[in-house]
């Protein structure tokens, strides 16, 4: 079932994430988060870093899994998504680095690190939550259009669009954008127990309506979420300004 919450806010998106994490924690006993990169789950992460200061919740039991890791980029360079977790998760939470598995991208053999990578997802007893954020164009995690909705993690060519859009994290300068990445696949993430999508600004109005309203096909890779039963989507009023139905308002 997929749930859609529209908020205020992004920081009010980020404590309604904030609980959902707070509500694994407490109830599995080492709980697997999946940790997202791109700027929607900043506050989430702000919510995090501010729980974990105030005691009010612990991630040092906790392990994660990244969705996804440009290809070409050593662990340790900052426009990394490895180094992104380390700076904005690890370094503000007590959720230990050691415990903290992401997809190499400097792998010599990118095959054999895509299956090592599943294997050590199937290992951890799979992901309860997985946090995610959506590509103007669709995308999950580097799920680019035409991804197929039963792919594993896999390396894949970014979409010039995407390229595009992040060349906000590369000066500006979109040559610097990494050309090629790995990724969860969609049937990698659709196996978390839980997920849970965030959405601002109109940029991805779009995208949201086709996540929630649209027909599941592979053009509109976050149609997959569709085939989840367990899915929560938050959204500021302009992401979800092209949604006929919102679930409810918070
Ligand atoms: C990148 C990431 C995705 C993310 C998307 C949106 O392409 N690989 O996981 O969802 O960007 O980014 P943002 O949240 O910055 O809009």
């Amino acid at each position: 079932m997929l749930r859609v919450v529209v908020v205020d806010s992004p920081e009010h998106a980020g404590r309604l994430a904030g609980d959902a994490v707070a509500a694994v924690v407490g109830r599995v006993q080492r709980p697997v988060l999946g940790l997202a990169t791109g700027s929607s789950p900043w506050p989430v992460y702000d919510e995090l870093a501010r729980r974990v200061d105030d005691s009010s919740l612990s991630l040092a039991q906790t392990r994660a899994f990244l969705l996804d890791e440009y290809l070409g980029l050593l662990s340790d360079d900052p426009r990394s998504y490895r180094a992104e977790i380390e700076r904005e998760v690890v370094g503000r939470t007590d959720l230990p680095s050691t415990a903290v598995r992401g997809l190499d991208g400097a792998a010599s053999d990118v095959e054999a690190e895509c299956c090592a990578y599943e294997r050590s997802i199937r290992d951890a007893g799979g992901i309860d939550l997985q946090l995610l954020g959506v590509g103007s164009d669709g995308h999950i995690g580097f799920n680019e259009p035409g991804s197929p909705l039963d792919s594993r993690t896999r390396p894949m060519e970014l979409a010039p669009r995407t390229r595009q859009d992040n060349a906000r994290f590369f000066d500006g300068d979109v040559e610097q954008v990494p050309a090629h990445c790995l990724t969860q696949g969609i049937a990698t993430i659709l196996e978390a127990g839980e997920l849970l999508l965030l959405a601002f600004g109109g940029s991805k109005a779009e995208a949201i309506r086709q996540a929630v309203e649209g027909p599941v096909c592979e053009r509109w890779p976050v149609t997959a979420l569709q085939r989840h039963p367990h899915v929560t989507v938050l959204v500021d009023r302009a992401a979800g300004s092209l949604l006929e139905r919102a679930d409810s308002t918070a």
